[in-house]
């Protein structure tokens, strides 16, 4: 696992948007597709304005691009403002030519007795993909990468959680307060992160000082599920200054 310091966060997308461009351009060239993993928050929005620019500006096709997101609250249909389905529209998938059919979140509104085999068939779709490529991560102050909350250890699978008080409340300003905050999620597990042939973690702000510090530098442990990409042979974070200043 390696990291990488940047002066600012769009200079940090910039070069994870080119990694991702050459990912998908050289799978083109050969006649083949690319399979992302894709994130949400805050954090990977200059990823994907940069994206959409490569698009625009520069020709970048995502003809050939699947992807599958990382995770969904429970409970928001596609159309709610804060579902991740909706992010994902309005922050990339609406401004590029991705086709439709080859978006895949997991279902936030499936029937309870149904969440079980839907999270095994988002497994089985994205090993009849051929897994995946490359896996785009935030990091939570818990730790969390996609909604693998403290006490998710590495063999965990897309699966329903619970999500974490802190993760509640950081989300709460965006549901009008922490009782407007859905309280579980179907979320991706460590184990299908760590199956992705790369994966990119981006972190910006002070904020993220402390945690990715301990994700980096400290033991490998169910307490932060971050941590466990220290045994993933291709992972790089990419942070900004404020970030990194407890490296
Ligand atoms: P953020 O969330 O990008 O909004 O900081 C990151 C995360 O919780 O994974």
């Amino acid at each position: 696992m390696t990291y990488e310091v940047f002066a600012t966060p769009q200079d940090a997308a910039k070069q994870l948007a080119a990694e991702v461009a050459e990912l998908i351009r050289s799978r083109a060239a050969a006649a083949q597709g690319a399979v992302l993993g894709l994130a949400t928050g805050a954090t990977p929005l200059p990823f994907y304005a940069e994206l959409i620019r490569l698009h625009k500006e520069e020709g970048l096709s995502f003809a050939n691009v699947t992807s599958f997101n990382l995770d969904e609250y429970s409970g928001l249909s596609n159309d709610h403002p804060e579902s991740y389905w909706y992010f994902m529209h309005q922050n990339l998938f609406n401004h590029i030519d991705i086709a439709p059919e080859n978006v895949n979140l997991p279902c936030g509104t499936c029937a309870p007795e149904e969440v079980d085999a839907q999270c095994q068939a988002y497994e089985d779709k994205i090993a009849a993909c051929g897994g995946l490529d490359l896996q785009i991560l935030g990091i939570g102050r818990t730790g969390h990468i996609g909604f693998n909350e403290p006490g998710s250890d590495d063999t965990t699978l897309t699966r329903l959680v619970h999500l974490d008080e802190l993760t509640i409340k950081d989300a709460a300003p965006s549901f009008g307060g922490a009782a407007g905050v859905p309280k579980t999620a179907i979320t991706m597990g460590v184990a299908t992160i760590m199956a992705a042939k790369q994966v990119r973690l981006m972190a910006w702000s002070s904020s993220k000082a402390s945690i990715v510090k301990k994700a980096i530098e400290g033991p490998v442990t169910i307490d932060v599920a971050a941590s466990y990409l220290q045994n993933h042979s291709d992972a790089k974070y990419y942070l900004d200054a404020p970030a990194a200043a407890e490296l």
